[in-house]
């Protein structure tokens, strides 16, 4: 997309004003430069760039977050979704504090391991027994690894993010020779993918894993159809909650939609931040788990353990998960109203449900709709909202309802200076 030259000196003008925001961010980038491969983690990378965007940041409590520059935002990633109830909740964070002055990680089992499990798995749907781990990604492996032992058979299908472990990058050079035949890959949205991947491989398919929030716009016939045809071919279907299990009403996508998969992963709705996933499943199925070498140093942590029933509890009196899904879809339509009174081609929308709500602009042109992304988020942050512009965001409970109004208003005023820039 071709800027006139006066636009261009806007935009310019613009970086440099706003570069002038995030002086400590900046210095920080460029120590840790010295000390950590690329300058961050890879899930601390730059919202837009190192320059007109915050980087580092240093506490939060709520709904908020504030940089190390001294600004807040109202937060809408919520550490990618950790936080249910908002940072630091006191409760949570009391219990945790509590047990971890009780030695927290103890030799062998603490009485947590057995009723932090028999708390949850009424909560999923067909889970029968369960295992605690400390990541998504240590879930997911532990799942599929489950389904090969139960099944016998060694490939896996996959659709949706699943963590970052060789088997979620199968095509990487990095990674052991192999995996790519080992590990499918089809499109949620179209069960045709499947069935096709199956005709061919079914008989040594051990599981389907499928991230419920790829089936976009959300069907949930598609996702009933996906468990049919793995049933067909007498594979297991793994619904890989880690984002959405105990984030929404009542509990998960599958309970929603009356779904009951052979085994579901949760996370990241668990412990208000503190570390802790969960796979569950049908009993003759986790019974392969018996014995299996799966353990870690850390997985019979109970801080995490007293962290967790403690949000539960919280979540349930206070029908946070009913909460979230309001706000969003309040979120979700003041989004789409401003982008229909502006005239900007652009869509808000449940990812898959309004709790995870994502905006995206819809340009024809992707140079130009590169560019209004850039803009628009840089200006957003810049008036105190935290919304990402890749990955989908969180409502927490924390969030309230004039913060969503606060955040419609800043992402009006944000829109208007980008189109501005653009037309100067
Ligand atoms: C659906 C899904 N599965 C697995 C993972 C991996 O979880 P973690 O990042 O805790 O390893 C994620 C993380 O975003 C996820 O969204």
């Amino acid at each position: 997309m071709k800027l006139s030259a006066s636009a261009e000196s806007a935009v310019l003008h613009r970086e440099a004003e706003l570069a002038e925001r995030y002086l400590r961010s900046r210095a920080l980038l460029e120590r840790a430069r010295r000390s950590i491969p690329g300058g961050f983690h890879l899930s601390g990378r730059p919202l837009v760039d190192d320059d007109t965007t915050p980087l580092y940041f240093e506490g939060g409590r709520g709904a908020i977050i504030r940089d190390v520059d001294g600004h807040e935002y109202v937060d809408f990633l919520m550490a990618f979704g950790a936080h249910l109830l908002g940072y630091a909740r006191e409760e949570v964070d009391r219990a945790a504090a509590e047990q971890a002055r009780r030695g927290g990680l103890l030799s062998l089992n603490h009485s947590f391991h057995v009723q932090l499990v028999e708390a949850l798995l009424p909560k999923l749907p067909g889970a029968e027994m369960g295992a605690f781990f400390k990541t998504g990604s240590e879930a997911t492996t532990a799942a599929l690894r489950i389904a090969r032992a139960h099944t016998g058979r060694r490939m896996v299908v996959r659709a949706g993010y699943h963590g970052w472990h060789d088997w979620c990058l199968p095509l990487e050079s990095f990674v052991p020779r192999g995996l790519d035949a080992q590990v499918l890959e089809f499109r949620a949205n179209d069960p045709g993918t499947l069935e096709r991947i199956l005709a061919e491989h079914g008989k040594d398919v051990a599981a389907v894993i499928l991230a419920p929030e790829m089936v976009l716009p959300f069907e949930p016939a598609v996702l009933h159809e996906l468990l049919r045809l793995t049933h067909s071919h007498g594979a297991l279907l793994v619904m890989d909650e880690v984002k959405t299990g105990l984030r929404i009403a009542p509990g998960s996508i599958s309970e929603r939609i009356g779904l009951v998969p052979d085994l579901i992963t949760v996370s990241k709705a668990l412990a208000n931040g503190w570390p802790l996933a969960f796979v569950a499943g049908k009993r003759h199925v986790m019974q392969a788990a018996a014995g299996m070498h799966y353990s870690a140093t850390y997985h019979g942590d109970t801080v995490a353990m007293a962290a967790c029933l403690a949000t539960l509890e919280v979540a349930e009196a206070e029908k946070t998960r009913e909460h979230v899904e309001l706000l969003g879809q309040r979120l979700i339509d003041g989004l789409n109203g401003l982008a229909q009174e502006l005239d900007v081609p652009a869509r808000a929308y449940g990812e898959p449900l309004s709790a995870m709500p994502f905006f995206r602009f819809t340009y024809p042109e992707p140079a130009q709709n590169a560019l209004v992304t850039r803009l628009f988020y840089r200006e957003v942050l810049a008036r105190g909202f935290l919304l990402h512009p890749r990955h989908l965001w969180f409502i927490c409970g924390a969030h309230t309802q004039q913060q969503i109004e606060q955040t419609l208003g800043g992402c009006r005023s944000a829109l208007v200076a980008s189109l501005q820039l653009l037309r100067s």
